[in-house]
């Protein structure tokens, strides 16, 4: 059995220090937001809508301003914008290398209708593209992982748009740290697994299918960070859906006993779910009970900020010791790069 508490286990995988970084992360936060707040891009009045162009971690910036905006935010994954881009409309460009193809060609769409736009990278292409076109750029530290540079990408854009006055919140930013470190204190690799509901989870979801269900505009941006962590970190299938939609569809498939062996969901709310969509959960929670594991997890902080953002926090140590009991290393992403590689070869 894979030991989640002794140091040396943790190193034999962790080759690329992900554990580190995941401890870093209410920092990194922290830097986040000190960075939007230093970047002051000149946003016109009148933006009525937000288009984000950004793929994989770096989408999750997109993801997280669509949660708060106070205006629609579209968060792009193609090369091409959607129709109604135009008037009124800003473009953020968010690619954590710079160089990721569509979100380029997403900007270059924008920049040659003349929408206003500003990019957020490490470097990369989007750099070099920002410069030439005159338009603000944004430059987050080096050296990450895309999906673990998530604090810097999302609490940069978000303080930018609260600084522009598109947020429907006023963030606590002070509280949100202190409940990012909540859960760090509560899940960091010192916690012995008998006190670690990080590790607790992660041991439950071994061997098995997760299904991460959010709620609709509320957790599901959380579900979907969920099964992309562990998709890259763990390296292993994983599935996440949207209540109350799922219960429409999806929950027939749970009805042949063979086909549901090996799956386990884990239901994902806070305190600012629709009563209705928590009484979905409890429900589906009693229907599943005997068919298939099922977990119900809550969140830490109070503001809708923190609560989302720290559950996703939460998750991220979920999907780490998950990668530990996997005996794989959470930090390198092969598949992604060789895909990336054919793609431009071609
Ligand atoms: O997590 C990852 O490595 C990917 O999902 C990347 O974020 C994705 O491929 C896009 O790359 P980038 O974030 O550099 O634009």
């Amino acid at each position: 059995m894979t030991e989640l508490d002794e140091e040396r286990q943790l190193q034999e995988y962790d080759k690329g220090g992900m554990i580190a970084v995941i401890e870093a992360y209410p920092d990194q936060c922290r830097e986040g937001i000190a960075l939007g707040d230093g970047f002051r891009p000149e946003i016109p009045t009148g933006v009525d809508k937000v288009i984000v162009c950004g793929m994989g971690g770096s989408a999750m910036a997109g993801e997280v301003a669509r949660r708060f905006s106070r205006v629609p935010v579209f968060v792009n994954r193609n090369y091409t914008l959607p129709s109604f881009a135009g008037d009124g409309t800003l473009i953020i460009a968010v690619s954590y290398s710079g160089n990721t193809a569509e979100t380029i060609s997403g900007l270059d769409a924008g920049l040659r209708a003349r929408i206003p736009a500003f990019a957020v990278s490490s470097g990369g292409k989007l750099e070099e593209i920002a410069r030439s076109h005159g338009i603000p750029h944004l430059r987050v530290p080096r050296g990450y992982q895309p999906r673990a540079a998530m604090g810097y990408l999302a609490l940069s854009v978000l303080r930018v748009l609260a600084q522009a006055g598109l947020l429907r919140i006023e963030p606590d930013w002070e509280e949100l740290i202190h409940a990012l470190e909540s859960v760090r204190d509560a899940s960091r690799a010192a916690v012995p697994e008998a006190d670690n509901p990080a590790k607790q989870l992660a041991r439950s979801l071994y061997g098995r299918i997760p299904l991460f269900y959010g709620t609709a505009g509320n957790t599901d941006l959380v579900a979907m960070r969920w099964k992309t962590q562990v998709n890259e970190n763990s390296k292993q299938p994983a599935f996440w859906n949207v209540i109350p939609e799922l219960n429409h569809n999806e929950i027939v498939g749970f009805s042949d006993e063979r086909l549901r062996q090996g799956l386990s969901c884990v239901f994902l709310k806070n305190d600012y779910d629709h009563p209705e969509n928590r009484a979905r959960i409890e429900i589906m929670h009693e229907l599943l009970h005997g068919k298939v594991p099922a977990v119900v997890i809550g969140a830490d902080g109070r503001s809708e900020l923190s609560q989302v953002l720290s559950q996703i926090h939460f998750g991220d140590y979920v999907s780490y010791y998950l990668a530990i009991l996997n005996q794989i290393d959470p930090t390198p992403v092969e598949l992604i790069e060789s895909f990336k590689r054919r793609m431009s070869a071609r």
